[in-house]
């Protein structure tokens, strides 16, 4: 006998789903059974604004084949657009277990040449993005813990090699990403008491914001495994957004084709306390000592 389906009966929303990675995340969860709200609000890759959404084109993908799937066009960096997600999910399903944080653009510059309005608009879609859908659904898995109906639910946000490591012309995009980690921490440690589990994936693969900057390692090859086709990412974000990864909560992890990786984060390393004020050069001699015993950092992507 096949095993059930590992989303058998679940609801989930995507953000940013018309393409890329969310679509072959949503196309994979309503393989495993799941009842979708596929979100995008179809933008260009630089974030300015499309004729339309290409959500609608996969939630009918999904039932086509058979599944269930709802369109949301709106902007989920807006609290209008995060709370109409949510609402759309409960007024559609009259419930909600799965939420994964994926939409977004880039505008790459070096660092002196980054505008105020390309940070500010990097910030927006991927930080407050994440944040304000994550604020609306925990909100309403709160209410249901309350009510004394704690769910099992799920929270995957899409963080990036860049914002663990750092990109070089990728500032502003770094820092966001830098700061989904941060936010699911903190969400995970927050939400536990009502029955949340957040993690974070940092993927890599071909869609339109890699395929032209990193054409060579993108390109699909002519036989065998297609290491960048975007649903080789999709396994583990179903699993994360599946009761099946009970106890797991507060993680990252990287992955591409067919390898998963762990992070291990920050942890406190080598460590000194004098137990009274240094001068400078104590300082500085002390942090040299303790460098020469702490682990060497990954290298930033695209240094030299
Ligand atoms: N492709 C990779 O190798 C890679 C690597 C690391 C991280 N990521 C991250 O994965 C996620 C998906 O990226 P992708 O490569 O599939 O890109 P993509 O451009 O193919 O898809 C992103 C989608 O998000 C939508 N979107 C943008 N702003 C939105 C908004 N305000 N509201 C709703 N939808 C919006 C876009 O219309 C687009 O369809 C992003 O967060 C990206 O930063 C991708």
């Amino acid at each position: 006998m096949s095993a059930p389906p590992l989303c058998e009966g679940r609801v989930v929303i995507i953000t940013g789903a018309g393409r890329g990675l969310g679509r072959a995340h949503a196309l994979a969860y309503a393989a495993e059974g799941a009842r979708l709200v596929v979100n995008d609000l179809g933008v260009g890759l630089d974030g300015t604004p499309a004729a339309d959404s290409p959500a609608r084109q996969v939630a009918e993908e999904i039932r086509a084949a058979g599944g269930e799937a709802v369109a949301h066009g709106g902007d989920i960096a807006t609290t209008e657009g995060a709370a109409s997600l949510v609402r759309v999910a409960l007024e559609t399903y009259g419930r909600l277990d799965t939420l994964v944080n994926n939409a977004g653009f880039l505008r790459d510059r070096m660092l002196v040449n980054l505008g105020e309005d390309d940070w500010d608009a990097v910030m927006r879609v991927h930080l407050k993005g994440h944040f304000l859908p994550l604020r609306q659904a925990a909100a309403h898995w709160r209410a249901e813990a309350r009510a004394g109906r704690v769910p099992d639910a799920r929270v995957v946000n899409t963080s990036s090699g860049a914002g663990l490591l750092g990109s070089v012309g990728q500032g502003n995009y770094s820092a966001a990403k830098a700061g989904i980690v941060a936010l699911t921490l903190v969400a995970a440690a927050e939400t536990a008491r009502y029955g949340v589990q957040v993690n974070a994936i940092a993927p890599a693969a071909r869609t339109r914001m890699t395929e032209r900057a990193f054409a060579d390692t993108m390109a699909a090859p002519a036989e065998g495994f297609d290491v960048m086709d975007p649903g080789n990412v999709s396994p583990l974000v179903v699993w994360l957004g599946s009761a099946a990864s009970a106890g797991v909560t507060g993680r990252v992890f990287e992955t591409e084709g067919g390898r998963i990786t762990v992070m291990e984060g920050w942890r406190p390393g080598p460590s000194v306390d004098k137990g009274a004020r240094w001068t400078p050069a104590e300082a500085g001699e002390t942090a040299r000592g303790l460098l020469a015993r702490a682990d060497t950092p990954g290298t930033v992507y695209g240094a030299r």
